[in-house]
């Protein structure tokens, strides 16, 4: 029976991941479940944002549903002890460079997207992030010149095989959607993006039922507000990936609404909301808990082999949205669990 780690961590992590538990539960999947405290709560109870035993928890596991880390108690703490150091320890001790980021808009939902809604309406695409390079994973630091100015440097580095395996990843998911993939880069200007680019044209001669496009960053972010609709699987490195899927995001409509998904490329995976613990809301029950439900969609697809039960999933939500489910965010004032029961119930 697979096992499925249940890291719910601070603010409205707990709140949403209940909810998604009791969708997973309801369709008798067969699953067993452990959970372990993980971001400020472990930090208050261990001393350290990701313990021995969560992260333990994290490798034993088929998958982990994560929820959310940050907790305002924490502001103060060095650096390492942050409850946000446990997703970044996770990302890396578990080898999850791909980070699978969905970005469409729910039928019903076009008043809550920052575009206007005939073209909200035509979003639906899939960002496929680096996780574990780039500039955030360089040599870094803040040094003093010659002339006794600080210096600050990141360095931005990809070799060819970190590179070349997130190509594969997608090339794989364009394969699963319309077989067309749009490879992001700053060629024009960057030696990394050279090679990446290089690379991931190296890579598609293994892929040749996929069109395979490239654009510069700068050109991908006006056009995801201009016509968000000519994108469907965009593969990108972590930095452009980052700003990029906030982006489409906001687009697409409520970050509550939006499930993401980090993979190690054999079937490990940590599935996670894409908003953060959100403090000014914890403990009120106004969170909206699609994007954890949805999150767990994803697990069952990607980790559990169980595609028919996340498209049960999906529909659910698809249902209970256009049915006028609505927490805060989306203009409505469905509290976290009766949204939770919207979806149960659209589960037919
Ligand atoms: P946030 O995503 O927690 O909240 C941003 C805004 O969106 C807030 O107004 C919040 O109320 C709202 N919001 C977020 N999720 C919602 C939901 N499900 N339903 C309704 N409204 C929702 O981002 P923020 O405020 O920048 O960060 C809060 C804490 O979360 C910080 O400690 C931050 O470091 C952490 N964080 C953790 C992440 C993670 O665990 N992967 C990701 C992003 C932030
Ligand atoms: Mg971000």
């Amino acid at each position: 029976m697979p096992l499925i780690a249940i890291l719910a961590g601070d603010g409205i992590g707990p709140e949403v991941t209940a909810e998604a538990r009791r969708v997973l539960d309801r369709l008798d999947l067969d699953l067993s479940f452990d959970e372990a405290l993980v971001g400020g709560a472990a930090y208050k109870a261990a001393g350290h944002p990701l313990p021995p035993e969560t992260l333990a928890l994290a490798r034993r596991a088929d998958a982990v549903l994560f929820g959310a880390v940050g907790d305002p108690d924490c502001d103060r703490l060095e650096r390492h002890l942050r409850p946000e150091q446990a997703i970044l320890g996770l990302r890396k001790e578990l080898g999850l460079f791909a980070n699978l980021r969905p970005a469409k808009l729910f039928a019903g939902l076009e008043d809550a997207s920052s575009l206007r809604p005939e073209i909200a309406r035509t979003i639906d695409m899939v960002i496929v992030r680096e996780l574990t390079g780039d500039v955030y994973f360089g040599a870094k630091g803040i040094r003093t010149t010659a002339e006794g100015l600080r210096e600050g440097h990141d360095e931005m580095r990809y070799d060819e095989a970190e590179i070349a395996r997130i190509a594969r990843v997608g090339f794989e998911t364009a394969r699963t959607r319309k077989s067309k993939l749009l490879s992001v880069d700053k060629a024009n200007v960057l030696e990394t993006s050279q090679l990446w680019r290089d690379v991931v044209i190296e890579v598609s001669a293994d892929y040749p039922d996929v069109a395979l496009s490239h654009m510069y960053v700068d050109n991908a972010a006006m056009q995801l507000v201009r016509d968000p609709g000519q994108f469907d699987v965009v593969v990108t490195g972590n930095l452009f990936g980052d700003i990029l899927s906030d982006q489409a995001s906001m687009c697409a409509g409520s970050i509550g609404m939006l499930p993401s998904a980090a993979l190690d490329g054999q079937g490990h995976g940590l599935y996670e909301p894409i908003h953060g613990s959100a403090p000014d809301i914890a403990g009120q029950g106004k969170a909206n808990p699609c994007a954890a439900i949805l999150s767990a969609a994803m697990m069952l697809r990607h980790s559990l082999d169980k595609a028919d039960a996340a498209d049960r999933i999906e529909a659910a939500v698809a249902a209970a949205i256009l049915g006028g489910a609505r927490t805060p965010d989306l203009g409505g004032t469905l509290t976290t669990r009766a949204m939770g029961d919207a979806v149960i119930a659209s589960l037919g």
